[in-house]
């Protein structure tokens, strides 16, 4: 592939778009008319950088809602590495993942997405709580400088990753270039164990684990490029290794460590909801459990207990529940530890406390062997 022009680009975009793998006949507009929803109350959700998660009720009060959410698609230079190396991010409201939407099952989403006159792409979202439409792909399709709006029911209860999906060979390119996230879509009387019993969280940390494949030059340094449309070619090259140059949790390698480490207390009940949008993943944590883990995020089957490392199929995002028993540092990674440690997917958790002795103690320092 070429060197392409902004408007160049646009035209292949649209072609692709019709292309026979994404064919939209069939596809109609909401029939609002026929829907008595004027009653339903209505919600704007303040939408908050990961791993952070909008403020929620864990279980539903009323009659379901009507939850309005605002997505900007910004194409954006960032840092994905402790050595600079650069990238021309695809992103939804500037954040790789994107923030996590919240709300219970039977609510209705209504989502705007605005692609700005300043980006190059055409872009939309593909949401796997939603039924229709290419997942809502359908009904979003924006150019820069367009804004669109769509609605859904979230008739499924569980975490579910959304990502842009503008057609053809755009669509791997966009979601390895950071344009997914998670929305969590709760039962209305919120979470159960395998028995039935009610369950609750503390706080949920919205993890999303990226993969990217970033072009090096002839000596094998990674290359940065001016235009978006200019790293294009290139990336395609690598991309069709299917070997990532970098696998991230929080948008860049190690991101949530150092003074951005996660932050807990022994005691505390943390949701760890983890996405990851491209390709499977073994979610784990150093030091824990999964007390609960709802490994393909279906919140409709019984979850599993005790678990030490999940399957995360790619496309998909799994939640573990797990109450902290220790004080100290916990490494929360990909068990892949090829992608966790050389290639920064991995992140750090800090909890405080008050060590109990009882569950592990030292019971003599390393020093010489002594026979
Ligand atoms: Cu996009
Ligand atoms: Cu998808």
């Amino acid at each position: 592939m070429q060197t392409l022009t902004r408007r160049q680009l646009l035209q292949t975009s649209g072609a692709l778009v019709a292309a026979p793998l994404l064919v939209q006949s069939g596809i109609k507009s909401a029939q609002a008319a026929t829907l008595d929803l004027s009653k339903l109350k209505r919600v704007k959700q303040k939408l908050v950088a990961p791993p952070a998660v909008p403020k929620h009720d864990q279980v539903a009060h009323g009659a379901p809602k009507i939850i309005e959410v605002r997505l900007v698609a910004e194409e954006k230079q960032i840092t994905i590495d402790g050595d600079g190396t650069k990238i021309w991010a695809m992103t939804f409201n500037g954040t790789v993942p994107g923030p996590m939407i919240v709300c219970h099952q039977d609510d209705y989403v209504e989502l705007t997405l605005v692609n700005p006159e300043s980006n190059t792409l055409e872009h939309n979202i593909d949401l796997h709580a939603s039924t229709g439409s290419l997942g809502g792909g359908g009904l979003s399709h924006v150019l820069p400088g367009e804004e669109a709006t769509f609605r859904f029911k979230a008739t499924k209860a569980g975490v579910f990753c959304y990502h842009c999906a503008p057609g053809g060979e755009m669509i791997p390119l966009h979601v390895t270039s950071g344009m997914a996230g998670t929305i969590m879509v709760l039962p209305r009387n919120g979470l159960t164990d395998a028995n039935g019993n009610s369950v609750t969280y503390d706080k949920v940390w919205h993890i999303g684990e990226q993969d990217y494949y970033v072009p090096k030059d002839e000596d094998g340094n990674f290359k940065s490029y001016d235009e978006l449309a200019d790293a294009m070619s290139d990336t395609f090259d690598i991309m069709r290794e299917f070997v990532p140059s970098h696998v991230v949790i929080g948008g860049s390698a190690f991101a949530y460590t150092g003074d951005n480490a996660l932050k807990s207390k022994v005691g505390e009940t943390v949701l760890i909801v983890h996405m990851q949008a491209n390709n499977p993943s073994q979610p784990h944590l150093i030091g824990g459990h999964g007390d609960l883990v709802w490994a393909d995020g279906s919140f409709e089957s019984p979850p599993r207990s005790g678990l030490e490392t999940y399957w995360l199929a790619g496309g998909s995002a799994g939640a573990m529940l797990y109450t902290f028993r220790q004080p100290g540092l916990y490494v929360y990674l990909n068990h892949n530890l090829i992608k966790a440690i050389l290639a920064g997917a991995a992140a750090h958790i800090q909890v405080a406390g008050k060590w109990d002795d009882d569950l592990m103690t030292q019971v003599k320092k390393a020093g010489p062997i002594m026979n």
